[in-house]
């Protein structure tokens, strides 16, 4: 926000910071709301595990191995539909027939941009508006465990007798986990802090110094050093990259704006810092819903005798490694309805 930069675009007038609200359906769906709406600036890097390339290999395997000509595909959770975009490629089929649901209708209007064959709707894993036995195949990568224990039975429901399931869900204690319980953590240290706050004083200061001439400028580090000290605090204990480095840019820019304020558009600086202020409660939010979703050993054994109720046969689960260092990331699970 250099002067002479472009503005950003969106206005914003609450400049209140919220603590992060607790995982409610309604909170969740609209964090995945406005992460997917590209709207939220601190959620912007988007997860690299899930286009990982075990996993896509993953994916790719179980489509090939499919054996029917023209599976019906259900996708929960897509997201912005890097499963399917799999199935597109892996299935040999010109017009695959795909169907992708998320709870975020933003998501979905992504999916239908790109890909403009795929069926989307937009629901609750817990409550597909399917029939039973309509799908051949129904996949989930990281998504069917966010809407908890009820989402496994409608799984396994519109399933066809023959029909095949696989499921990559998120492991608790894995390090994906360990990653999104750090960025929880850290996300809601740096909203207590009061960083954010006495940064927007010190802007508020700052423009209005600007405007009358002649009043003395307040201390920006007096101001805000007990944000500061809980500021390097963090960033300290949990690394300048958490939250996707959020926390990280933020102090870093507000240090740079207090240092030479001439050099800035400080009632754009205002506004940015606004816009940051708002999405935290929200990255929060779909954090601590990434965590309540992972699951123990213990919550897969559960899993599996609920599918098996259900007239599935599953394989033995078993944990997948993303990182190269031998850590567990997600769980695999792959089951086929007998008939
Ligand atoms: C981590 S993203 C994974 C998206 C995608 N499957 C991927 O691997 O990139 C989780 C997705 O679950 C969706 N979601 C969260 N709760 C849900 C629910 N109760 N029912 C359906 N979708 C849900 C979110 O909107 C989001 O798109």
């Amino acid at each position: 926000m250099k002067k002479g930069q472009a503005n950003a675009s969106r206005g914003l007038s609450n400049m209140s910071i919220k603590e992060p609200e607790s995982s409610h359906p309604r909170d969740v769906k609209a964090a995945w709301n406005s992460y997917w709406s590209g709207a939220s600036t601190s959620s912007r890097p988007k997860a690299p595990e899930t286009s990982h390339p075990a996993l896509l290999e993953l994916w790719s395997a179980f489509f090939a191995s499919t054996g029917k000509a023209n599976p019906r595909l259900l996708d929960i959770a897509s997201g912005d539909g890097i499963v399917p975009q799999v199935a597109f490629e892996a299935l040999a089929t010109s017009s695959p027939d795909i169907t992708c649901s998320d709870v975020s209708p933003v998501a979905l209007a992504a999916i239908e941009k790109r890909m403009p064959s795929v069926q989307t709707c937009s629901c609750d894993a817990a409550q597909l508006p399917f029939g039973a036995g309509e799908f051949d195949l129904v996949t989930s990568q990281f998504g069917i465990e966010y809407a908890g224990r009820d989402a496994i039975p409608e799984a396994a429901r519109v399933l066809r007798p023959g029909g095949r399931l696989q499921l990559v869900l998120h492991l608790r204690g894995g390090d994906i986990y360990q990653k999104c319980r750090d960025n929880l953590l850290a996300a809601e240290e740096f909203m207590e802090s009061g960083f954010m706050q006495q940064a927007q004083t010190v802007f508020d200061n700052l423009l209005a110094t600007g405007k009358s001439k002649g009043r003395d400028r307040e201390n920006p580090v007096e101001i805000m050093t007990p944000g500061i000290e809980k500021t390097v605090g963090i960033i300290n204990r949990f690394g300048r990259h958490v939250t996707d480095g959020t926390i990280d840019t933020i102090f870093m820019t507000v240090a740079r704006i207090c240092r030479s304020p001439s050099r800035f558009d400080l009632a754009e600086a205002q506004h940015w810092l606004k816009t940051m202020c708002e999405e935290m409660p929200g990255y929060a939010t779909r954090m601590r819903s990434m965590c309540d979703a992972a699951l123990r050993k213990e919550d897969v054994d559960a899993l599996v005798s609920e599918l098996e109720k259900h007239s599935l046969e599953v394989d033995s689960p078993r944990p997948i490694s993303l990182s190269g260092k031998g850590a567990d990331s997600a769980w695999v699970i792959r089951a086929t309805k007998v008939v």
